[in-house]
């Protein structure tokens, strides 16, 4: 079993969508019974929150469904259950870092690392307008497809 989980402030924009697109893409590949998903917020704002209607919207008109998310904070727990545990951006990184144990900060990394563009952060879409919403679902969808070719290839999936 691989478990990856998605890291923002809030749970409810950014690593949501990176939820349902990955999700979605695992499925895509039928690798959803060794690939499994799971995203948090490093804050406690919107706990049990469902993501930001405006994440649900961009994310259905490409076709992901992410209604059926609902937020939770960052547990001790995560850093031992999950093998990849992906930053949205430095804030959230260096968050992770601080409550993380020395054995599992290998697993801590910005998820951007697997995407093509230069762009190292996946920016806070929160107080903007659409087109941010529209901004984080490209790069998560790039994101998503490298670091999906990276698990197939470093656990010999396919
Ligand atoms: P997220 O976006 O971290 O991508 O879920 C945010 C959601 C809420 C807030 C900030 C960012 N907030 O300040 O409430």
């Amino acid at each position: 079993m691989v478990n990856v989980l998605f890291v923002c402030l809030g749970n409810i924009c950014r690593s949501p969508t990176a939820h349902a697109v990955f999700a979605h893409k695992v499925a895509q590949r039928k690798l959803q019974h060794i690939i499994k998903v799971d995203s948090v917020g490093t804050a406690a704002y919107h706990i049990n929150k469902p993501p930001d209607k405006r994440s649900q919207q961009v994310g259905k008109e490409r076709g992901y469904e992410l209604g059926h998310l609902s937020a939770r904070q960052i547990c001790a727990s995560d850093f031992l259950h999950f093998d990849y545990i992906l930053a949205m951006d430095n804030a959230n990184l260096s968050h992770l870092r601080q409550n993380c144990p020395n054995e599992h900060l290998l697993k801590l990394e910005l998820f951007l690392r697997y995407g093509g563009s230069v762009e190292e952060e996946v920016p806070d879409p929160y107080y903007g307008g659409e087109d941010g919403f529209q901004h984080v679902l490209d790069l998560v969808e790039n994101a998503a497809d490298g670091l999906l070719e990276e698990i197939i290839k470093q656990r010999r999936l396919s």
